[in-house]
């Protein structure tokens, strides 16, 4: 899929025309309405890049399946409009959608489609056999003509277009990467991407991907294990341009070797996106106590959450990384060591937690409000 642009001159640029009578002269009633409109047009219509006026996110929104294919072995891409046709939200790369399933589960997937594109947005979703249930929701209830609640978008990993960047995609990954190359691509600057997976058929919009190398040559790489053999973090890394940004988005081991290995690079700064849960950091073992009055251990090595499924599948989450806010629970007593990117001191200060990533000091229990 191809951004469409619009070149127009901005109107303060257009050259009034002659007087009435044919005089080489502006005339000055023109003149002064091409000044008025020059000021007040584009404050009136608020025209973004894209030419269309921008809409606020009216949250929550129930969007329509309008179309569904499969891109690549398990994953099927999912195109949402509005119920009546009318404009979306717009967004930028890197943005993602929470949708509200209806068994009540929430998940957050990556907008994939062209920001220009502001009547429908795109979304594709890997089958996980022993994901929590989302995926299996989506794949099996989201069939052309459902109907979704979503929120946002919203952006957790915005692409600031530094003058040179790495894209790195591991399958899946992809989806919020590809926005960002199509970006690159549209602002001119030194961009590379690499889309790895274990096969062809794994690897999602190869087409797209595809189509994308055509058009610029030199800048597209695609790298499968069946074909390649699985590439090395520093091999990765040392297709950057020399001080580029690196983006990068896939499964943890992929990530979690990119952020061991870029100190050597010389990149200039790393950023990406999890699928999963982040790796716990220097956990300790400390202790839940829920209403019931019973306690659950909590070990260095698993997150609250994690061990509040455990006792009870049906405890809410989303993004298992602190900024969704899904997981919030109130603490009544216990001091909490909190790790999230989204509460704010008041929210800490009135004893909410985000159990997915926080946790305590060794020892420590947490009375939960649950
Ligand atoms: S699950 Fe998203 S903040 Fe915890």
């Amino acid at each position: 899929m191809s951004r469409q642009h619009e070149s127009i001159a901005p109107l303060d640029r257009l050259t009034p025309p002659p007087d009435l009578y044919g005089r080489p002269r502006p005339d000055r009633y023109l003149a002064g309405l091409d000044w008025i409109a020059s000021k007040y047009v584009p404050l009136v219509t608020r025209k973004d890049r894209y030419g269309s006026r921008p809409l606020e996110p009216g949250n929550p929104q129930e969007l329509v399946v309008a179309t569904r294919e499969f891109v690549a072995d398990d994953v099927v891409s999912l195109r949402l409009t509005a119920p009546g046709g009318g404009l979306l939200p717009r967004w930028q790369p890197g943005a993602h959608l929470d949708l509200h399933l209806a068994s009540g589960l929430k998940r957050q997937y990556s907008l994939c489609g062209d920001p220009a594109d502001r009547y429908a947005y795109r979304i594709a979703v890997r089958l996980l056999a022993n994901g929590g249930g989302g995926s299996a929701e989506v794949h099996k209830e989201l069939t052309v003509g459902a109907r979704v609640e979503i929120r946002g978008p919203r952006n957790a990993f915005p692409f600031a277009a530094d003058k040179k960047v790495l894209l790195i995609a591991g399958g899946i990954g992809l989806t919020p990467i590809l926005p960002m190359a199509r970006e690159a691509a549209w602002r001119g600057i030194d961009w590379q991407l690499i889309h790895t997976g274990r096969t062809r058929d794994s690897l999602p919009f190869a087409e797209e991907v595809a189509r994308l190398g055509r058009r610029h040559p030199g800048k597209v790489t695609v790298l499968t294990d069946d074909e390649h053999g699985m590439p090395s973090a520093a091999e990765l890394l040392a297709r950057a341009p020399e001080g580029a940004a690196v983006y990068c988005c896939g499964p943890t081991p992929m990530l979690d070797a990119l952020q061991a290995a870029f100190p050597a690079s010389g990149g200039k700064a790393l950023h990406f996106e999890r699928f999963s849960a982040a790796p716990i950091v220097d956990g300790k073992p400390f202790t839940l106590k829920l209403r019931s009055g019973r306690e659950l251990p909590v070990p260095a090595d698993k997150s609250a959450l994690e061990v509040l499924r455990d006792d009870n599948p049906g405890t809410p989450y989303s993004c298992q990384q602190g900024f969704c806010g899904v997981c919030k629970l109130r603490v009544l007593s216990g001091t909490v060591d909190h790790r999230d990117r989204k509460l704010t001191d008041r929210e800490r200060a009135n004893g909410e937690m985000l159990v997915c990533v926080s946790r305590a000091d060794e020892g420590e229990c947490l009375e939960l409000d649950v």
